[in-house]
């Protein structure tokens, strides 16, 4: 675990050499770890009912959203499915481009040319700022504000090289301290933005509005309590990662100015210096290639795990109920029988021959099966934004490690500040 801590895709490396499907144990658990897609897709997919999502017991997000969707199982996990589901199709997520767009464009407004900033912190404030609108119409004016600090606090406690990862939520460490208190100011703070919309005439066109006017597959409205854990597992699942996915896309372009430069070839061609439409977006195929090489190399939700209900069969190989399968989605994703010369930053190999002879789960950063990323479309289309927006006004000259050390907690976090000097 230790090693899984320091340094995630060296313990990788090393379970590896023992073969393809390596059992082992940390603590009073039995893990597998499968390193080949068809693997990953006998899990995810083909017996995913075989298997339930695994959180650590002491992973706190379950205490804040309970009944969210990304911590349901069975039948009300389907339920739930099936209502938000219609809130992520493309001409829902349409009617939240305007705001990608528009703060995107101030947040370059904010930094002066030769300005330094932190990286991960800027682009953490900005998709904050599009999530908290898009969900809730909430306006964010501070990079410290608690809905960032509860992302931070989650992944403090699931960061295995924390002793607070291995303990209850009740034992008054620092961590947890800090996570218990940036909970509740969380719920407290989504109660009164829910109380407060329903007492209004106000009916801003937001997640929100959907979610109270969305029926369950009973025709029942949503509780409260639903409505509050969608919304701040919406913030779990897809703020961080998102900001992630940025934050490694400027570091890897800022190394290959080669790559940006095409980069920037095909924004001249289709934007000519516009802020894209959502028509525009579809032909940025390179832009596209850029963020999921960018998140090939660096997948933001760098492990996926699942617990056997029952005995299972892996390969060919039995493994009890409990078993937690863990899914390296970085070493899957840089395996050489499926990428050539797989830790090269290398956005044209996306071409569409190569996605169709892919096989099935060698590309996971959305995971797969029926649990896969309910987010990816709004991802996908405010990655290719952000993107498009910021590299027409700034170049970024990287003053930090250009390989800096990550860390595997819930997401794939680098260790170190990564800074930037701006150029407009
Ligand atoms: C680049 C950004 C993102 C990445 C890399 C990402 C990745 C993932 C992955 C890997 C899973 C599956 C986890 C598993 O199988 O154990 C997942 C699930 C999920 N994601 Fe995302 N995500 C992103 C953005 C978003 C956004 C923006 C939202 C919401 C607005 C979101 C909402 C969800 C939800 C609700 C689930 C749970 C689905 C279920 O269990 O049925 N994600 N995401």
């Amino acid at each position: 675990m230790h090693h899984l801590a320091r340094d995630p895709f060296a313990f990788h490396d090393r379970l590896e050499k023992y073969g393809q499907i390596v059992e082992y144990r940390i603590g009073n658990l039995n893990f597998c770890s499968v390193y080949h897609p068809k693997y990953a897709k006998q899990i995810l997919i083909t017996d995913s009912d075989d298997y339930t999502k695994f959180f650590a017991d002491q992973f706190g997000g379950q205490d804040i959203s309970p009944s969210g969707i990304i911590f349901t199982e069975g039948e009300q996990w389907r339920r739930q499915r099936q209502t938000l589901q219609p809130m992520f199709t493309r001409d829902r997520i349409s009617e939240y481009t305007s705001i990608m767009v528009e703060y995107a464009q101030n947040l370059i407004r904010e930094w002066d040319d030769g300005a330094v900033i932190s990286l991960r912190e800027e682009m953490s404030y900005l998709t904050l700022r599009i999530i908290s609108k898009s969900m809730f119409d909430l306006e964010i004016s501070e990079r410290d504000n608690v809905i960032g600090r509860t992302t931070d606090a989650l992944n403090e406690r699931s960061d295995p090289r924390n002793l607070s990862s291995y303990l209850p939520r009740w034992v008054p460490t620092p961590t947890n301290l800090r996570f218990n208190r940036t909970a509740s100011e969380l719920q407290e703070k989504v109660d009164r933005i829910i109380e407060e919309r329903t007492t209004s005439s106000e009916r801003p066109n937001d997640f929100l509005d959907h979610l109270l006017s969305a029926a369950g597959t009973d025709g029942e409205g949503l509780s409260h309590e639903e409505i509050r854990d969608h919304l701040i597992t919406f913030f779990i699942a897809g703020d961080d990662t998102t900001s992630l996915a940025l934050t490694y896309t400027w570091l890897l372009l800022s190394q290959h100015p080669e790559k940006r430069e095409k980069l920037d070839e095909e924004h001249e061609a289709v934007l000519g210096g516009d802020s894209p439409t959502l028509t525009d977006l579809q032909e940025l195929e390179y832009t596209t290639a850029v963020a999921k090489e960018a998140m090939r190399l660096y997948p933001p939700a760098p492990q996926l795990y699942r617990e056997a209900v029952d005995p299972v069969e892996i390969g060919g190989y039995q493994f009890p109920a409990g078993t937690v399968a863990s899914i390296p989605v970085h070493k899957i994703q840089t395996d050489r029988r499926f990428f050539a010369d797989p830790d090269t930053f290398e956005p044209e190999r996306w071409t569409d021959e190569f996605e169709t002879e892919l096989p099935d789960c060698a590309y996971i950063p959305f995971g797969a099966g029926p649990r896969a990323c309910l987010g990816k479309r709004f991802a996908m289309i405010e990655l290719k934004i952000i993107i498009s927006i910021i590299a027409q006004h700034v170049d970024f000259e990287l003053l930090s490690d250009p390989d800096p050390e990550v860390r595997a907690s819930l997401t794939l976090r680098p260790n170190e500040e990564i800074t930037m000097r701006v150029r407009k």
